[in-house]
């Protein structure tokens, strides 16, 4: 059975009585699919108790971003985990904070900001100036109202992923970070809770982005000429917000020191913007 807090003072208790257990965060904002799932079960082998959070963040949306329509399913959602919770130990905790308001996460008057500076403003922060600022925001919240030992995100927001480690390693935060890998459905197409905005043609077009992303690993591995098939992808279809290659430690340009790769890109299928990367190590055939 799991546990579900949504108001601060039932979490603190509940929260007051673990002791010496190994805790597990996994923050979502609901509507959770299969890469969460993964989230979830890796946490929950690897930790005694395991904390899911569904908490819609208003400070990641942008003024003209899609907060208000975001899906917001906490029924399904709690069937999902409980359906986890029959699958692991009994002795395990799975428990569930989801904030019935805004104001529990920030209470009235809050008024801080975690910003990891630059590289918040390339790729996503230049489509979405303000996105990080308010993942890391909720981020450093949520991890100081669970005080977790680990938290587990997804590979699919790469960038994301290496601007909370940023945040961690800056203010010396005590919490290991774990990161799973992107979960696709049967087509490649990684899965995000807003593949639902997709009609049929939009999901078919959306496939341009992993079949693209795979062109280019396939180029990288064999050795040949990525870069001019990456300029000629962009030139053809205005629909790229950016297609790169990059080093995975820091998104910056690729050097000699560069152990590992990352394929990055965002691409719109209508309305909806779709991420997704794919991980290339350096040391092929050495
Ligand atoms: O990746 C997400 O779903 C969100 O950005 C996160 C990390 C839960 C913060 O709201």
């Amino acid at each position: 059975m799991i546990k579900v807090f949504t108001t601060r003072k039932d979490f603190d208790h509940y929260r007051s009585t673990l002791t010496t257990q190994a805790i597990g965060l996994v923050p979502t904002m609901g509507n959770l699919h299969k890469g969460h799932i993964s989230l979830i079960e890796k946490a929950a082998e690897e930790n005694d108790v395991t904390i899911v959070t569904i908490f819609v963040n208003p400070k990641q949306f942008g003024p003209n971003e899609d907060f208000d329509k975001y899906p917001r399913t906490l029924d399904e959602d709690l069937a999902r985990i409980s359906a986890i919770a029959l699958l692991i130990n009994a002795k395990k905790d799975l428990v569930v904070f989801a904030p019935r308001s805004e104001e529990i996460i920030y209470p009235k008057g809050y008024s801080t900001m975690i910003s990891v500076g630059p590289m918040t403003q390339k790729f996503e922060g230049s489509v979405r100036p303000t996105h990080f600022d308010g993942v890391t925001t909720v981020v450093y919240q949520l991890i100081s109202i669970t005080k977790a030992h680990t938290a587990y995100f997804g590979q699919k927001d790469v960038q994301q992923c290496l601007i909370i480690k940023k945040m961690i390693k800056d203010l010396e935060i005590p919490i290991n970070i774990y990161i799973m890998p992107i979960v696709r459905n049967s087509e490649g197409l990684a899965l995000s809770s807003r593949n639902q905005y997709l009609s049929d043609s939009e999901r078919v077009e959306a496939m341009v982005l992993p079949h693209t992303l795979q062109k280019v690993e396939k180029l990288i591995r064999t050795k040949q000429d990525y870069k001019t098939f990456v300029v000629e992808t962009l030139k053809a279809d205005n629909k790229w917000d950016y297609l790169e290659v990059l080093d995975s430690s820091n998104f910056e340009t690729t050097t000699d020191l560069t152990t590992e790769l990352v394929i990055v890109a965002a691409y719109r299928a209508g309305a909806t913007r779709l991420l997704d990367n794919i991980l290339v190590p350096m040391n092929l055939g050495k």
